[in-house]
């Protein structure tokens, strides 16, 4: 099969397309996904870099044990192994795994995948997991939104983003997004109430507060964004920019740190991959709640400038690829 590999940790140049990877092996719990589509984000460029340096403990010191890129896909069932139920050849699917969907063919433990949403195409579903995963788990589980309260997203342009601010709106919250103007409209169209051009606006400047701020940019201090919270709000971090080399996690730490000692709560968090979830939100986009947001469809023999296109940090909603 063909697949995007990397020999070594680095840049985009140390990705090629090799025309004769081997076929993945399935186990009795595992599908084999012919991929259609796979959805890039911002967690592939740093498998790819191998930064930071921890990464490389989980993925493989030297270079990546698996070395075919991908996380997000959206494909059909080629095989099923012995004791899967519920999935047979030919089922439209999608989901989540660690590496391996830039390639024909990728394995998944058929507990991470789920049923496409009937009413969308393989480039729409390829868009949803790891963003809308993320975002559901920051708004519901660590944000705990209750009908009614004021939510801030930094970055709502972002893959993660345009999630957050649609789940947020459906569990009946009022949104501002803060984005440059260039994506207000299409923010706006996602169900934001108001916008914060982040070129030309300071929201820690404004009177307004929020009963939760879910935080996937991380360019303003922890203080700064507790002056826009409400006494007992809730500040939820999503994404720290990471360009450190060893240790990526000082924001996170800075977060633990510092909630003991506010009223605020103030909690990182590090999405799971959690089936019911993904089902949860296929409900959602059937009941026309959650819609993806497509910037660039890259072919294949692309798969490298489209990473890089996520790598320079200013995609509007999510990139992906047509296997
Ligand atoms: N905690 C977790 O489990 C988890 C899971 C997934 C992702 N993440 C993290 O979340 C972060 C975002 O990931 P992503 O895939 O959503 O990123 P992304 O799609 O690459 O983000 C790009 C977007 O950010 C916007 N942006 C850039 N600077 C901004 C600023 N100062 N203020 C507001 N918006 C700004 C850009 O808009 P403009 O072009 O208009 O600037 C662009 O639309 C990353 O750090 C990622 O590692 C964490």
């Amino acid at each position: 099969m063909r697949a995007i590999v990397q020999d070594q940790y680095g840049q985009t140049d140390v990705l090629r397309l090799r025309p004769d990877a081997p076929t993945p092996q399935i186990g009795e719990d595992d599908v084999l996904v012919r991929v259609h589509v796979t959805g890039i984000n911002a967690a592939d460029w740093h498998l790819m870099t191998g930064e930071p340096y921890p990464v490389r403990l989980v993925m493989g010191l030297r270079r990546p044990r698996n070395p075919v890129l991908g996380s997000d896909f959206s494909g059909v069932v080629e095989a099923a192994g012995t004791a899967v139920t519920g999935l047979s050849v030919g089922d439209e699917v999608m989901g989540e795994v660690e590496r391996g969907t830039l390639a024909d063919l990728v394995a998944v433990a058929s507990k991470h995948v789920v049923r496409k949403p009937k009413n969308l195409t393989h480039e729409q579903a390829a868009a949803i997991p790891m963003g809308a995963l993320t975002a559901l788990q920051a708004v519901r589980d660590t944000g705990k939104l209750q009908p009614g309260q004021s939510v801030l997203v930094n970055g709502a342009s972002s893959g993660v983003g345009i999630y957050a601010v649609q789940i947020a709106v459906a569990m009946g919250a009022e949104v501002t997004a803060i984005c440059s103007g260039r994506n207000a409209d299409m923010v706006r169209s996602l169900g934001a109430s108001s916008v914060v051009d982040y070129t030309t606006e300071d929201v820690v400047a404004t009177s307004e507060r929020y009963d939760l701020i879910i935080d996937i940019i991380s360019n303003r201090s922890i203080a700064d964004f507790r002056k826009v919270l409400t006494e007992r709000g809730r500040y939820v971090l999503v994404g720290a920019a990471s360009s450190g080399k060893w240790f990526g996690m000082g924001r996170q730490l800075q977060v633990v740190l510092t909630s003991p000692f506010v009223r605020q709560t103030l909690k990182p968090m590090l999405a799971n991959r959690k089936q019911e979830d993904l089902a949860t939100i296929v409900d959602m986009v059937e009941a026309g709640q959650v819609t993806p947001v497509i910037d660039t469809v890259y072919p294949f023999e692309q798969a490298a400038d489209a990473i890089a296109h996520v790598q320079k940090g200013h995609a509007r909603g999510k990139v992906v690829v047509a296997i």
